[in-house]
């Protein structure tokens, strides 16, 4: 199963992943197929063993308009020539204010401030401090299935397993509450007509009961379309009732576009779908186009809450990071990607819906834009998660070609580059039906979960 073989020296295969586990801990990643990759561009990527492999995942939902696009290199050449860093903590950068007044623009947030991070968790971090401090109040609202980040008040906010796990162990903080999603494939209220109404009803009189006890939460926060619980796609109009409810108690709303922003999803940021305007806009993953960038959006006098230099990080605002996002957001506006990325969505839900209704371990499809799940079932009755399956799957697809993630176990993760052609888009989706087609009939053995560990 392991192809050994040497690059630059490294030995590749088997030795070089019982190297990785031995150095690494497990708390920092995971794995999905043994393969190094040594270079990228556009939708493909390269692997030292030589192979030419399609990606359907943009290495976690962050190259969005591909790998290595020439105009993003060359922005992060020509700005790493002229200085790598001189930290924007202490001082100023171009970079920084443009791709600031950028975001600005695009958020549609008035009266807006802006800080920059490192990661999406950094970001949501912030975000839910900035919100503490303006509030003065404690309760944070959040949804399950949410995820927010890895630290301690965006994990204790995060309403999934892994997080609850670690929160656990941890003692993270504990005021938090979890509604409802609504999940129209796996409704949290069983088998009702319509979900997003008991969800909205479940969440009114959540609210009306902090009226009457008279708390006031700190925040909302939520996944406008839920990633890594499975891109779950809420029903349509549940942020608008989120942002209503919200108003009740004079909470400020956090969107978390950290997976689904600039573009992903058919628009520039999903809560666009439902016409709201978020009080503060999380952003992560593509912002700086492959190069390590997060930001905060949001209201002036919440973003001014904590006092100077409180939420600063040396490295953020780095100049390569925010040329790089600056290049990414000119390509998406440049090659009209927001509008492709709703096109290219409508193809794929099209033909993966087309190949679901004769197979039965696809449960579901679901998905906005370039941003789709593929549910996978040991029985669409039950809806059980068929999870060693979606391994097999992801093994199967790499072994055919394609790169493809699974997340919350069963579900499979399409989140192409949004400038990939339709050719190989269609391509890469007929690759994945064969290989869910070659796991239904029996032909991929056990041996593919002892590569694909997932999470
Ligand atoms: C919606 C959402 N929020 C926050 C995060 C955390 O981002 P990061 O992994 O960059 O810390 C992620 C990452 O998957 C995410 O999808």
């Amino acid at each position: 199963m392991w192809e050994t073989c040497s690059y630059m020296g490294v030995v590749i295969g088997e030795e070089m992943f019982r190297r990785y586990l031995s150095i690494f801990s497990r708390s920092n990643r995971t794995h999905y197929v043994p393969e190094v990759i040594v270079e990228a561009s556009g939708s493909k990527v390269r692997s030292a063993s030589g192979k030419y492999f399609l990606d359907l995942s943009s290495s976690g939902a962050t190259m969005i308009v591909g790998y290595n696009h020439p105009k993003v290199v060359e922005a992060v050449c020509s700005q790493a020539r002229r200085v790598l860093h001189y930290t924007y903590m202490y001082g100023m950068n171009f970079p920084a204010l443009e791709l600031g007044e950028k975001l600005l623009e695009i958020t549609g947030v008035e009266d807006g401030k802006i800080l920059y991070g490192l990661s999406g968790s950094d970001a949501s971090e912030s975000a839910l401090m900035l919100v503490k401090a303006w509030s003065g109040n404690d309760l944070i609202v959040s949804f399950e299935g949410d995820f927010h980040g890895v630290f301690d008040l965006s994990a204790s906010s995060s309403c999934i397993d892994l997080e609850r796990q670690v929160c656990e162990a941890v003692n993270c903080g504990k005021a938090v509450a979890c509604l409802p999603y609504p999940d129209p494939y796996r409704c949290p209220f069983g088998d009702v007509d319509d979900c997003g109404r008991e969800a909205v009803k479940f969440m009114k009189a959540f609210v009306d009961e902090l009226v009457e006890k008279r708390v006031q939460p700190a925040a909302f926060i939520v996944e406008p379309l839920q990633g890594d619980s499975g891109i779950v796609v809420p029903s349509e109009g549940f942020l608008r009732e989120v942002k209503k409810q919200a108003e009740r108690v004079n909470a400020p709303v956090i969107v978390d576009e950290i997976q689904t922003g600039l573009g992903r999803t058919g628009k520039w940021f999903a809560y666009q779908y439902d016409g709201i305007e978020p009080d503060l806009v999380l952003l992560g993953k593509p912002l700086g186009g492959g190069l390590p960038l997060s930001a905060v959006v949001g209201k002036a006098e919440i973003m001014d809450s904590l006092p100077t230099m409180s939420l600063a990080f040396t490295l953020s605002g780095n100049p390569v990071a925010c040329s790089a996002g600056l290049a990414t957001i000119r390509v998406i506006e440049e090659e009209g990607l927001v509008e492709r990325a709703a096109y290219l969505g409508y193809k794929a839900l099209k033909e993966l819906r087309d190949f679901a209704r004769k197979h039965p371990l696809v449960g579901d499809v679901r998905g906005k834009g370039l941003m789709i799940g593929v549910d996978l079932v040991k029985d669409p009755e039950t809806k059980e998660r068929a999870v060693d399956e979606a391994k097999k799957v992801v093994y199967r697809a790499y072994q055919l070609g394609v790169l493809v993630l699974s997340v919350n176990g069963n579900v499979l993760r399409i989140q192409p580059p949004i400038n990939i052609s339709e050719e190989l888009l269609m391509e890469g989706i007929n690759i994945l039906e064969q290989a869910i087609e070659d796991v239904e009939n029996g032909a991929v053995g056990d041996e593919a979960l002892k590569v694909v560990v997932g999470w």
